[in-house]
């Protein structure tokens, strides 16, 4: 009994280990995956398979950009006021930096993704699906040429005073405010244009 409660802790303390950097658990989460798609889908493998993996990886990187999204509007911009100003520049210089680096490449992830899906037989081609990747194009350009180009200026990658930043960062604030608004409309045609049409 000692022995396998002193293996079992040993086991533990190894996962313990390995789950703190983030990519470990992503390597794990994949490795599960990839675990689930031998047992269940092997047999599956063809022509529909090949959309339905890739819905898969498009809704993993339009989580990750929409997490961030409702991080930038329901957390981080609500809460930037109520820091002491000491301490904002954890924010400016730490947070914000590697936020927005997710934020704006999961978008672009989430765009190809979703065409290649749109692209195959087995996605469906009705009206919802085009309004909510319409909607999805439209946010996924604000990002990468609205608040982006805004969001260097704020940060101080490129040189500006600080009227310029203070306009800035009320332009980039607001075009994420708008993405926010289409985000429900976006998701909800994205989700029930095959299950309602
Ligand atoms: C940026 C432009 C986007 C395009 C072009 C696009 C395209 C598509 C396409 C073609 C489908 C497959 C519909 C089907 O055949 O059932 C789909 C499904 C879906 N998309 Fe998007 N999408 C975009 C953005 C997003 C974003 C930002 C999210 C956020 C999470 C998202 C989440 C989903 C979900 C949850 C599904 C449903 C998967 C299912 O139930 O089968 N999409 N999208």
């Amino acid at each position: 009994m000692a022995d396998i409660n002193a293996t079992v802790s040993n086991i533990l303390e190894k996962i313990s280990k390995m789950l703190e950097k983030p990519y470990n658990a992503m390597a794990l989460g994949a490795g599960l995956t990839f675990l689930l798609l031998l047992l269940y889908h092997v047999t599956s493998f063809g022509g529909g398979y090949f959309g339905a993996f890739f819905t898969f990886l498009h809704v993993v990187s339009g989580i990750t950009w929409i997490g961030l999204l409702y991080y930038f509007n329901l957390v981080q911009i609500p809460t930037m006021p109520k820091i002491p100003p000491e301490l904002k520049p954890g924010i400016g210089k730490y947070i914000a930096p590697e936020a927005l680096f997710w934020f704006r490449w999961s978008a672009l992830a989430t765009v190809v993704t979703g065409l290649i899906v749109f692209s195959t037989s087995s996605a469906v081609h009705n009206l919802t699906i085009i309004t909510g990747g319409i909607l999805g194009l439209v946010m996924a350009f604000n990002i990468w040429f609205v608040i982006w180009p805004n969001q260097k200026i704020v940060l101080g990658l490129v040189p500006a005073d600080d009227d310029e930043k203070t306009k800035a960062g009320r332009l980039a604030m607001l075009t994420s405010r708008a993405n926010f608004a289409l985000s429900l409309p976006m998701l909800y045609c994205m989700v029930t244009a095959r299950l309602v049409g």
